[in-house]
């Protein structure tokens, strides 16, 4: 359903991401891993065309993603929606209206103006909301949410968009290993239960290892590993990371599962699960 063929993207001199290959052949959770710099972002902001490509294929069940215009190519990152690791709220907004920016681009710029939902809409976020677990938050600004919460309203305001992909770029690196944890399950939820595909950049082995059904390892921007989390060993993950016999993976690790015990002790007292 999806194919990415060669595709490379140069900054001046720099490649980051250098003739790049892979396809996808039904809904997949797929972790994107290397160290800093390897040209995860770059290839995630492709797919979505924030960043243009410089040469390369992008196929979406048939359509050549990298020609896409106008309407179409709004279209195509409606259905192929970004979780950022800074969540990228509107931070005085409350909940509700910051998961409505999600169907942001099929309303006409006056509605927009006078902020006027449907009221189908509304009910739609706020359900969406409650699948996540928050929709008690609903009325609250969105900066007065922990992280983890935050997070949750990104992931509801990309499922107003209702994509077939989401991509999301470091989505945990600005949690605890709890709430770390708590956005990992809601995204392999949504996947499962929804059958959309989730690429997400990881910048921890224990959490690619732990959810995806596929791993993807970059290092300057080459593609140097693609495989089953099982195969990712440390000799492996050694060569990702580029890192020399001292390399160690607690480096790359939140320590999610050290914690699993404890975080869900606390999330049961927080009556999350
Ligand atoms: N807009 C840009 N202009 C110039 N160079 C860029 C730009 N965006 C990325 N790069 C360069 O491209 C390379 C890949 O960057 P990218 O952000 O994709 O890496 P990354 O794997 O996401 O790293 P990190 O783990 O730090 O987020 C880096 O050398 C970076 O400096
Ligand atoms: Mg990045």
């Amino acid at each position: 359903m999806l194919s990415v063929d060669n595709l490379t993207r140069h900054f001046g001199r720099t490649a980051a991401v250098d003739r790049v290959s892979f396809s996808v052949e039904r809904p997949a959770f797929i972790g994107i891993i290397g160290r800093s710099g390897a040209g995860k972002s770059t290839l995630l902001r492709m797919l979505n065309r924030l960043t243009d490509a410089t040469a390369g294929e992008i196929r979406f069940e048939g359509r050549n993603v990298l020609a896409l215009k106008g309407a179409a190519k709004r279209a195509w990152q409606s259905d192929c929606a970004m979780i950022f690791q800074q969540f990228n709220l509107v931070p005085r907004l409350d909940v509700v209206s910051n998961v409505l920016h999600g169907t942001l681009n099929r309303r006409s710029a006056l509605a927009t103006v006078f902020n006027l939902y449907p009221r189908a809409d509304i009910y739609r976020a706020i359900d969406i909301l409650d699948r996540l677990g928050i929709a008690e938050q609903a009325a609250k600004r969105a900066e007065a949410l922990s992280g983890g919460q935050q997070q949750r309203v990104a992931i509801a305001r990309a499922l107003m968009q209702d994509p077939k992909i989401i991509l999301a770029d470091e989505p945990i690196a600005s949690l605890d290993p709890m709430n770390a944890q708590v956005v990992m399950d809601a995204l392999r939820r949504i996947h499962e239960e929804d059958g959309r595909m989730v690429i997400a950049n990881l910048h921890t082995l224990d959490t690619a290892r732990r959810y995806c059904d596929r791993v993807i390892g970059m290092r300057a921007g080459r593609m140097v590993f693609d495989g089953r989390p099982e195969q990712l060993t440390t000799g492996v993950a050694r060569d990702i990371y580029g890192a020399d016999a001292s390399f160690s993976e607690q480096a790359t690790s939140t320590s999610i599962e050290a914690l699993d015990r404890v975080a869900r002790a606390a999330m049961a007292e927080t009556e999350l699960i």
